[in-house]
Protein backbone atom coordinates (compact mmCIF):
# COMPACT_ATOMS: atom_id res chain seq x y z
CA UNK A 1 0.00 0.00 0.00
CA UNK A 2 1.28 3.20 -1.21
CA UNK A 3 0.20 7.17 -0.59
CA UNK A 4 1.97 8.34 -3.55
CA UNK A 5 0.21 9.66 -6.51
CA UNK A 6 1.32 10.24 -10.35
CA UNK A 7 1.04 13.99 -11.00
CA UNK A 8 1.25 15.31 -14.52
CA UNK A 9 4.67 18.16 -14.18
CA UNK A 10 4.88 19.10 -17.65
CA UNK A 11 4.66 18.59 -21.48
CA UNK A 12 7.22 16.10 -22.85
CA UNK A 13 7.89 18.73 -25.89
CA UNK A 14 9.34 20.50 -23.25
CA UNK A 15 11.57 18.47 -22.20
CA UNK A 16 13.71 17.68 -25.74
CA UNK A 17 16.36 15.32 -25.26
CA UNK A 18 19.92 16.95 -23.43
CA UNK A 19 17.38 19.32 -21.61
CA UNK A 20 15.94 19.97 -17.87
CA UNK A 21 13.50 21.53 -16.20
CA UNK A 22 12.41 22.60 -12.38
CA UNK A 23 8.83 21.44 -12.25
CA UNK A 24 6.77 21.73 -8.84
CA UNK A 25 5.16 18.74 -7.73
CA UNK A 26 3.05 18.18 -4.50
CA UNK A 27 4.98 20.68 -3.03
CA UNK A 28 8.07 19.44 -4.28
CA UNK A 29 10.91 21.02 -6.33
CA UNK A 30 11.57 18.31 -8.70
CA UNK A 31 14.12 18.80 -11.75
CA UNK A 32 13.30 16.46 -15.09
CA UNK A 33 16.38 15.43 -17.05
CA UNK A 34 16.28 13.82 -20.40
CA UNK A 35 19.43 12.35 -21.05
CA UNK A 36 20.09 9.08 -22.09
CA UNK A 37 17.23 8.49 -23.70
CA UNK A 38 15.28 8.76 -20.76
CA UNK A 39 13.48 10.64 -18.31
CA UNK A 40 14.60 11.14 -14.84
CA UNK A 41 13.20 12.75 -12.10
CA UNK A 42 14.96 13.88 -9.24
CA UNK A 43 14.61 16.11 -6.18
CA UNK A 44 16.24 19.98 -7.25
CA UNK A 45 18.47 19.82 -3.97
CA UNK A 46 21.84 18.47 -3.62
CA UNK A 47 22.79 16.03 -0.69
CA UNK A 48 25.67 17.86 0.45
CA UNK A 49 25.39 21.19 1.48
CA UNK A 50 21.16 21.71 0.22
CA UNK A 51 22.19 23.56 -2.90
CA UNK A 52 19.81 23.42 -6.16
CA UNK A 53 20.43 21.31 -8.75
CA UNK A 54 19.44 23.14 -11.51
CA UNK A 55 21.80 24.88 -13.36
CA UNK A 56 23.74 21.64 -12.96
CA UNK A 57 24.98 19.83 -16.20
CA UNK A 58 23.96 16.63 -16.98
CA UNK A 59 25.16 14.08 -19.05
CA UNK A 60 25.32 10.11 -19.56
CA UNK A 61 22.69 9.89 -17.08
CA UNK A 62 24.20 12.05 -14.38
CA UNK A 63 23.77 15.29 -12.94
CA UNK A 64 26.59 17.40 -11.48
CA UNK A 65 25.95 20.11 -8.42
CA UNK A 66 27.05 23.07 -10.11
CA UNK A 67 28.32 24.08 -6.43
CA UNK A 68 31.42 21.73 -5.42
CA UNK A 69 31.27 19.40 -8.29
CA UNK A 70 29.61 16.46 -6.80
CA UNK A 71 28.12 14.07 -9.64
CA UNK A 72 25.10 12.09 -9.20
CA UNK A 73 23.25 8.80 -10.76
CA UNK A 74 20.18 9.86 -12.05
CA UNK A 75 18.76 6.68 -11.76
CA UNK A 76 19.56 5.70 -8.29
CA UNK A 77 20.49 9.28 -6.69
CA UNK A 78 23.83 7.95 -5.61
CA UNK A 79 27.23 9.70 -5.74
CA UNK A 80 29.38 9.13 -8.11
CA UNK A 81 32.39 11.49 -6.69
CA UNK A 82 33.43 14.06 -3.58
CA UNK A 83 32.27 16.04 -1.85
CA UNK A 84 29.11 14.43 -1.51
CA UNK A 85 28.25 11.04 0.15
CA UNK A 86 24.70 10.83 0.49
CA UNK A 87 22.25 10.30 -2.23
CA UNK A 88 19.88 12.58 -4.29
CA UNK A 89 15.91 11.79 -4.09
CA UNK A 90 14.77 10.42 -7.28
CA UNK A 91 11.27 9.86 -8.01
CA UNK A 92 9.45 7.19 -10.94
CA UNK A 93 8.53 8.98 -13.72
CA UNK A 94 6.22 7.97 -16.53
CA UNK A 95 4.65 9.32 -20.18
CA UNK A 96 0.96 9.16 -20.59
CA UNK A 97 0.48 10.66 -23.93
CA UNK A 98 1.93 14.21 -24.51
CA UNK A 99 2.60 14.76 -20.72
CA UNK A 100 5.51 13.80 -18.05
CA UNK A 101 4.12 12.21 -14.79
CA UNK A 102 5.96 12.09 -11.38
CA UNK A 103 4.78 10.16 -8.71
CA UNK A 104 5.72 11.81 -5.41
S1 LIG B 1 26.19 21.68 -2.54
FE1 LIG B 1 26.28 20.19 -4.13
S2 LIG B 1 28.30 19.42 -4.01
FE2 LIG B 1 28.21 20.87 -2.43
Amino acid sequence: MTDKTFFAAARLEDLPPGAKIVVEVGGISVLLCNTNDRIFAVRNLCSHAYETLECGRIRNGWISCPVHGARFDLETGAPINPPATMPIETYVVRVVGDFIEVEV
